[in-house]
């Protein structure tokens, strides 16, 4: 089994290897046109007008390149960036030290924005409107607010759930982007570019085989990418050509299509199980014993990008295209493998 193929990279230590292979430069940055153009220009008029960037939200999937994106802006703008996740943002005074230490035109980055607690999430509107501090000082009747102010900063917001923030906080960026699949083509330039990094020959045929079951992701591209180079330093003669990939991909249980057991799991209990839906998330989660989150941010948004998946009113439902591609009968009712 290989799940952790498509894992977060904080549960399975293969940060550094991306860390490495992280772009530096907005065009360095392969795919996402609309979003690196958006960000070029606001890039040059920031230089120009010598001001702190606007507030920018990003969100989609794992793995598409939020995190990167927040440190190509500090790269490009020649100014700092701090990182930290909503959920470590306990308490107000969290937040409030983070801001207070902050220089001019600094870029905060907080991850998993949708998890901000709700007073530490208000402290961040003065801030991020006012670049100010509401601070309460005393208790009980003689309680007073004093305002203090935090230097011009740029609040990068990632999360995978754009829909679980609120819109008071939303309103405040004044650049909101949102990160789509890649296609294949990027894809295999993101994965030629990163043999190139890790010293690794591929051919052109083997680098497009690993773009396509990479599910749209280049965190998973370079995951495969890693796995197959295992495999052609063992069992092949040292470089990545078609056959090594076919045959190391094959034993990694990535099909055509990049889905993984799980993936196929998920479809056949549909399938199956519920007569092709539909079926609630959660109990789709518990059939699998799997986080309704982790198939809410992992697994669905690729099997609905590539309509395998439909999300309605009252579950998730499976397609035709995906009953064939599984090798059921689509025209029976309930569905039976042909
Ligand atoms: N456009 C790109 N070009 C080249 N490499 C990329 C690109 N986007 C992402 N990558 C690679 O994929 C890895 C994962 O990207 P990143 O960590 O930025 O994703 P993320 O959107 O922040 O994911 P998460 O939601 O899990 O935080 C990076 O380390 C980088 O090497
Ligand atoms: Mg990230």
């Amino acid at each position: 089994m290989n799940n952790d193929i498509n894992m977060p990279s904080q549960f399975n230590g293969e940060e550094e290897i991306e860390k490495t292979l992280r772009p530096k430069k907005l065009t360095e940055f392969v795919g996402q046109k609309d979003v690196v153009e958006q960000l070029k220009v606001a890039i040059q008029a920031t230089k120009e007008r010598d001001e702190h960037l606007d507030h920018i939200l990003l969100y989609g999937p794992p793995g598409l390149g939020k995190t990167t994106i927040a440190y190509i802006m500090a790269q490009e703008l020649g100014v700092n960036i701090h990182i930290t996740t909503g959920p470590a943002l306990e308490r107000k005074k969290d937040i409030a030290s983070i801001l207070s230490n902050l220089e001019e035109k600094d870029i905060l980055l907080i991850d998993e924005i949708h998890r901000l607690n709700r007073s530490v999430e208000e402290t961040l509107y003065p801030a991020m409107e006012d670049f100010a501090l509401d601070i309460i000082i005393g208790q009980g009747p003689s309680a007073k607010t004093i305002r203090l102010d935090v230097p011009h900063f740029t609040l990068i917001g990632a999360t995978t759930r754009a829909g679980m923030l609120t819109s008071p906080l939303r309103d405040r960026f004044g650049i909101i982007n949102r990160l789509e699949f890649y296609n294949y083509e990027d894809l295999a330039k993101i994965i030629i570019r990163d043999s190139k990094v890790l010293n690794i020959e591929i051919t052109d045929d083997a680098a497009k085989e690993i773009a396509k079951r990479s599910r749209g992701t280049p965190r998973i591209a370079i995951r495969l990418l890693k796995r197959v180079r295992d495999y052609a330093q063992v069992k092949g003669k040292g470089i990545i050509d078609f056959d090594i990939t076919i045959f190391s991909l094959e034993k990694l249980k990535i099909d055509e299509k990049g889905l993984d057991n799980i993936d196929k799991r998920l479809l056949r209990i549909i399938a199956e199980k519920y007569n092709g839906g539909p079926v609630g998330l959660s109990t789709l989660a518990i059939a699998l014993s799997e986080a309704k989150e982790t198939l809410e941010d992992i697994y669905e948004p690729y099997l609905i990008q590539i309509g395998f998946i439909k999300r309605t009113q009252r579950g998730r439902v499976i397609t035709r295209e995906a009953l064939r591609y599984l090798g059921y009968n689509p025209g029976k009712d309930p569905p039976r493998l042909f």
